[in-house]
């Protein structure tokens, strides 16, 4: 069975980090989230996949390739305009097994493939859709099921007590190839708003399952952070290269750290990193590869991509850096993401 993965749209809400970057590349504890994916599904016997790309589609290609160093097989479907999460899936139709799975490449998951597989296979739908929980519904569109798992409706943002249930669309389906007859060519459309509540009208056979473990979507620049918290407070697990020294405390190789230099877990830090005397570097800092951290640098719920500078006594509470970016001495930044390219915002 192939895997699609959705990887084209333009993460608008997680600017400036994506200005010029698809989001499921932004780095995940350290690496790109799309590549801890496909090691997870090659993981449970996924060896072929297709990547819908568009918005800067050569900064995966040019990371993964045919996908030969992680032992799998890529190609790609690359959309000319943006077509939506059905037009994408509609423009890889040539690249498609009968049976597909299909994943939002930018939602952070645990999912297992199997038990969701058996569930398509049993209940003969063209669509299985994993489903997952939420606290509250009424910032989601929630499913309406029958006793037998069949989706009959969602419910957009519902009132809280008027909630038919606490399911909502996980991003992630297995699909038979007839579902492509609904979407049309070449047009921009969305699974979410119009593919799946046709099929649901036509009576086509939408079920839903349950999905267990970790979910979040990375869409926006509080859940980027949230997920990157429940990381390091082991809510999920990852399989981070960056060995543990002490509880909480991860540190990569070939990383130099002055004298002084207090840790406050948890904290994650990437390979070849320098930080300079007496700074003090978390609780929750996530730093990447190369970076260079002055002297005196106090650095807390800040997540810097990979080479990043900061100059001595800079001050750090609640910060994403994109990759590269540099910071002059004594700085005192507070919520700031921002991008060495794109300058930054607040969020
Ligand atoms: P925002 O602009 O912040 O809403 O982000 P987005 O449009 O990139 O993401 P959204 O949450 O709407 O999409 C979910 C997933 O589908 C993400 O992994 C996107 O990369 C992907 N996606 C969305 N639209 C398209 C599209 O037109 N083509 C392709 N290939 N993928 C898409």
């Amino acid at each position: 069975m192939k895997a699609l993965l959705l990887a084209g749209g333009l993460g608008t809400r997680l600017r400036p980090l994506t200005e010029n970057l698809p989001k499921p590349m932004a780095l995940v504890g350290n690496r790109p989230w799309l590549e801890h994916l496909i090691v997870n599904f090659k993981n449970q016997g996924i060896q072929d996949f297709v990547l819908a790309v568009k918005h800067y589609s050569n900064e995966i290609r040019n990371h993964f390739g045919d996908g030969r160093s992680w032992g799998v097989n890529i190609e790609y479907a690359v959309e000319e305009t943006l077509l939506g999460t059905a037009g994408a899936i509609k423009n890889a139709e040539n690249l498609l097994s009968d049976r597909f799975l299909v994943v939002n490449a930018d939602i952070i998951h645990e999912v297992s493939i199997m038990p969701l597989l058996d569930y398509h296979i049993q209940h003969k739908g063209i669509v299985t859709i994993g489903l997952t929980e939420v606290e509250d519904p009424s910032q989601y569109g929630v499913v309406e099921q029958n006793g037998s798992g069949k989706i009959l409706r969602f419910v957009e943002k519902p009132k809280r007590d008027e909630a038919p249930s606490r399911r909502v669309n996980a991003g992630i389906y297995v699909m038979e190839k007839q579902v492509l007859e609904w979407i049309p060519k070449n047009t921009e459309v969305s699974i979410e708003r119009e593919t799946f509540p046709l099929l649901i009208e036509k009576n086509i056979g939408v079920y839903g399952t349950t999905i267990q473990g970790y979910w979040m979507d990375m869409g926006t620049k509080d859940r980027y952070r949230k997920l990157h918290w429940d990381l390091l407070d082991r809510k999920f697990s990852l399989p981070l290269q960056e060995k543990e020294q002490d509880y909480g405390i991860r540190i990569g190789e070939g990383t130099k750290i002055g004298s002084g230099v207090l840790f406050v877990p948890p904290v994650l830090i990437g390979n070849e990193v320098h930080i300079g005397d007496r700074s003090v570097i978390g609780p929750y800092a996530v730093i990447g590869d190369r970076c260079e951290i002055g002297h005196h640098v106090r650095c807390s719920e800040t997540i810097m991509w990979n080479d990043c500078k900061v100059q001595d006594a800079a001050q750090l509470k609640n910060c994403i850096f994109g990759y590269g970016l540099e910071l002059g001495s004594r700085h005192i930044l507070h919520e700031a993401v921002m991008n060495r390219t794109a300058g930054g915002m607040k969020g």
